[in-house]
């Protein structure tokens, strides 16, 4: 009973507050850190009455400053990856410690699942050595390919193991407002739109790092998940997720990054075409890395998400609608869509030919 007058009351209050317009935010910094807030704030606003009541308008004091924040940042109005990981955390000690800046309820399991995620970010990090394979191309330089490759390969593995630290389990409702059948018109944000918007939540897959090295090895999912009869009629099914899933939720600049990794030159058609073994070996590798990488993910996905049944809510580092949230079949969608980008990682590997 307390708790339903504490709930109409915080209602009543963000219903009250003034609208503020955020003019005076001025850097990426502030204006990341303000997405970020707005974020939190509006999940609990929605879901503050529990996963079968929850509000179907954003108050104009939450809706106009998070709208205007969003539009200068080229970020959707909902909590993304970029928010809940990319841009929350800050130094808990002078030796570099990580803090998060915003804690979901649940306690340190919690706390894992997003600086587990950080930190896994952190290893991609490494794998800057992308950088040194596109200056090397340019030039041919053999030496300076597999070098970048190698030091590709050793962040891939850090990644897997760094993923590994992850133990946590937690049920925490994050669900968005696209594909959600307990808010099936979407959420209406006052004082912006007449119409409602539909968004989908944040993802991991909205993490640019494997998208970058995806693009870097040339490692193309459309044709062969689109082979899938998983979904007929959707022929192009991971860059239909790509696209309307993952980029449209990723800070410009990285999509802008793998755009130009995947503009350039093929970097496989060059390996292909001089024949030496060593190069061969280093970027075979590299893809053996981004497999055993997906291997666990698949794992960590059957973990925390198909064991317990946690279908539509508890894991939130998934936000992908209704066509993977398979309530009912098994997770066999999710695993199907996983398994397919999985494989499609296996088949980059190239079959030496040529004499040695
Ligand atoms: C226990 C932790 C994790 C779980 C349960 C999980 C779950 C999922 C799920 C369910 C999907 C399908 C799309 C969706 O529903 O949003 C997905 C896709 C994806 N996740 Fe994760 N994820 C986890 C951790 C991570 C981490 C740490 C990363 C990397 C930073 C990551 C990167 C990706 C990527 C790139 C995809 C797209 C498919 C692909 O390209 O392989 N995930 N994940």
């Amino acid at each position: 009973m307390e708790l339903k007058r504490m709930e109409t009351c915080i209602k009543s209050v963000t219903i009250q507050m003034p609208v503020l317009i955020p003019n005076l935010l001025n850097d990426h910094r502030e204006l990341s850190l303000a997405h970020l807030a707005l974020g939190f704030i509006s999940m609990g606003y929605v879901w503050q009455e529990g996963q079968h009541a929850p509000a179907q308008v954003l108050p104009k004091a939450l809706a106009v400053p998070y709208w205007l924040i969003s539009r200068r940042l080229g970020l959707p109005p909902i909590l993304t990856y970029a928010d809940s990981v990319l841009s929350n955390w800050k130094l808990r000690d002078p030796t570099g410690n990580m803090d998060l800046i915003f804690s979901f309820p649940g306690g340190e399991s919690c706390r894992g699942f997003f600086i587990v995620s950080l930190l896994v970010e952190l290893a991609a990090s490494s794998g800057i050595g992308a950088l040194e394979v596109m200056h090397a191309m340019k030039s041919s330089d053999v030496a300076g390919i597999q070098n970048g490759l190698v030091k590709v390969t050793q962040s891939l593995k850090k990644m897997k193991e760094t993923f590994k630290l992850m133990h946590s389990k937690f049920k925490l409702n994050l669900s968005p407002w696209r594909d959600n059948p307990m808010l099936p018109n979407g959420l209406l944000y006052e004082g912006v739109s007449t119409e409602p918007m539909f968004l989908s939540g944040g993802s991991a897959a909205q993490s640019s790092a494997i998208q970058c090295f995806d693009a870097l090895l040339c490692i193309q999912h459309e044709d062969e998940t689109g082979k899938d009869k998983m979904f007929p009629g959707k022929a192009v099914i991971y860059s239909f997720f790509l696209k309307v899933f993952f980029l449209d939720y990723m800070p410009p600049a990285h999509c802008q990054l793998i755009e130009t990794l995947s503009a350039r030159p093929s970097l496989r058609d060059l390996i292909l075409s001089c024949s030496s073994s060593d190069l061969c070996q280093a970027y075979n590798s590299c893809v053996s890395a981004m497999v055993d990488l997906r291997s666990y993910h698949l794992y960590a996905v059957q973990k925390y998400i198909i064991g317990p049944g946690n279908h539509t809510m508890g894991c939130p580092l998934r936000g992908v609608g209704t066509m993977l949230n398979d309530k009912g079949t098994g997770g066999s969608n999710l695993m199907g869509f996983l398994k397919g980008v999985c494989n499609t990682t296996k088949k980059a590997l190239i079959s030496e030919v040529w004499p040695v």
